[in-house]
């Protein structure tokens, strides 16, 4: 079936991407809710799975019954119903992709800022699968700027926004904040699987988090980072079909998604020894650790005693994972790392990239506010071997990482 209207994208359904897709849709409370049910209908017919919840609003735009009977499922409109429990975790779970649409200002807003007091909201906060959002509000509603920082919110979120269209509103106006049409938000998810796809069986090797040195048996040379960067790339990666294996420094966080194959290490050399065992069938291998490039020459068997008013380590060499990587690496192979600086950061980065032999290399600075060490969000630039720069804004390292597995794929796609 070819489908495809008023300019929007046309396409056969049995060529998406979409086949066996477990789908969330989320419908709240706006006219465009109607089009929820062309919506159904084109993700059921391209062979995807399609679970609706509803708000109580929504419910009085089109029935609960039009969509359990396209999509073949009950519909939810409630976290409890009168003698069950719906379970919104057990949803955020199932689903490969969350929709939203249309999403009311109402709705974006409790969603930006987690408030919890619908089946889609809830739903929302439990999901670990990809979640596109479709708005549909009048255009004065759409450009105020509660609106505007709510949307920007959930972008740095890591949400990926489908974004209005202009045209005739509810109110007779005529402007920005019409929701997309169902074939376009098919598209964009249709989209989103074939990128994902690049990376989907392909094994890809993370290093994440500090290093500890030890210096006796209860001291240690380390540094501040949590992990939480190559974390999120672990489970990015992992959302998007990869084989991951984590190598993860030393740090109370762990990956929430099943099927990480984490390996816990403590030292430089420990990382090493994992590292050079998994790279040679990796297809990607990022190197996100903050490895110590030193630790101490001998490791007192017993805890040293303060005897003298100073002390010295005498401190060695560890090795350089990435440099022995980069030279290890085959023309099939792509080598990711990470630059951590506090000046002259594009020079010394662009250094770092051609030493290591990297791919490309991820530039975070700590003169940047809120980049960096044991934070929620970073804010990097990607440097090529062409010496083209992409610098990406201030967002949660859930988002940064997604901007990081992006730009990984659009070299897959080149290789
Ligand atoms: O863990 P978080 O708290 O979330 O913080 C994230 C982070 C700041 C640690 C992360 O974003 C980051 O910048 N990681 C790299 C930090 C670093 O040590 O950079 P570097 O410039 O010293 O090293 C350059 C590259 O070589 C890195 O990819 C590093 O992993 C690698 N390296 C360095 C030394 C070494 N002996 N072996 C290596 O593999």
């Amino acid at each position: 079936m070819t489908v495809g209207h008023y300019g929007q994208p046309s396409f056969c359904v049995n060529d998406l991407m979409l086949e066996a897709k477990k789908i969330i849709l989320g419908v709240t409370g706006s006219i465009a809710a109607y089009k929820a049910a062309f919506l159904v209908r084109l993700l059921v017919k391209a062979g995807a799975e399609v679970r609706v919840l509803m708000t109580p609003a929504a419910a009085q735009f089109i029935s609960p019954l039009t969509l359990s009977t396209l999509s073949k499922n009950q519909v939810h409109t409630a976290v409890s119903a009168e003698d069950s429990w719906n379970n919104h975790v057990e949803m955020g779970l199932w689903a490969d992709a969350m929709v939203i649409a249309p999403v009311t200002a109402t709705t974006l807003a409790k969603m930006a800022n987690g408030i919890c007091d619908n089946i889609i909201v809830a739903t929302y906060l439990s999901a670990r699968c990809p979640v596109f959002f479709a708005p549909a509000m009048d255009l004065d509603m759409w450009q105020h700027p509660a609106t505007r920082e709510n949307v920007r919110r959930l972008q740095t979120y890591g949400n990926h926004l489908i974004p209005v269209e202009h045209g005739e509103l509810a109110s007779g106006l005529v402007g920005n904040g019409r929701m997309a049409e169902p074939e376009t938000i098919v598209h964009h998810l249709d989209q989103f699987f074939q990128a994902s796809t690049l990376l989907a069986g392909k094994k890809v090797l993370i290093t994440a988090g500090p290093t500890f040195e030890p210096i006796d048996p209860v001291r240690f040379v380390g540094n501040r980072s949590s992990g939480r960067m190559g974390i999120a790339l672990a489970e990015q990666a992992k959302a998007r079909g990869a084989e991951v294996v984590l190598i993860l420094g030393p740090t109370h966080l762990r990956p929430s998604s099943p099927g990480i194959q984490t390996i816990s290490v403590q030292t430089a050399t420990e990382m090493a020894a994992a590292a050079k065992q998994h790279f040679p069938k990796s297809a990607v291998a990022i190197l996100a650790a903050a490895v110590a490039d030193y630790r101490p020459g001998e490791v007192a068997k017993e805890k040293i005693k303060k005897k003298k008013d100073t002390f010295t380590l005498e401190l060695i060499k560890n090795p350089d994972i990435a440099a022995t990587l980069g030279q290890q690496k085959k023309e099939n192979q792509l080598l990711i790392g990470f630059a951590l600086e506090t000046q002259e950061e594009e020079t010394n980065a662009k250094g770092k990239m051609v030493k290591k032999n990297f791919d490309f290399i991820v530039l975070n600075s700590l003169r940047d506010e809120g980049a960096g060490f044991n934070l929620l969000t970073n804010k990097i630039s990607i440097i090529h071997r062409d010496n083209k720069i992409k610098k990406y804004e201030l967002k949660s390292k859930e988002a940064v990482a997604g901007d990081i597995l992006d730009e990984i794929e659009q070299l897959l796609s080149k290789h």
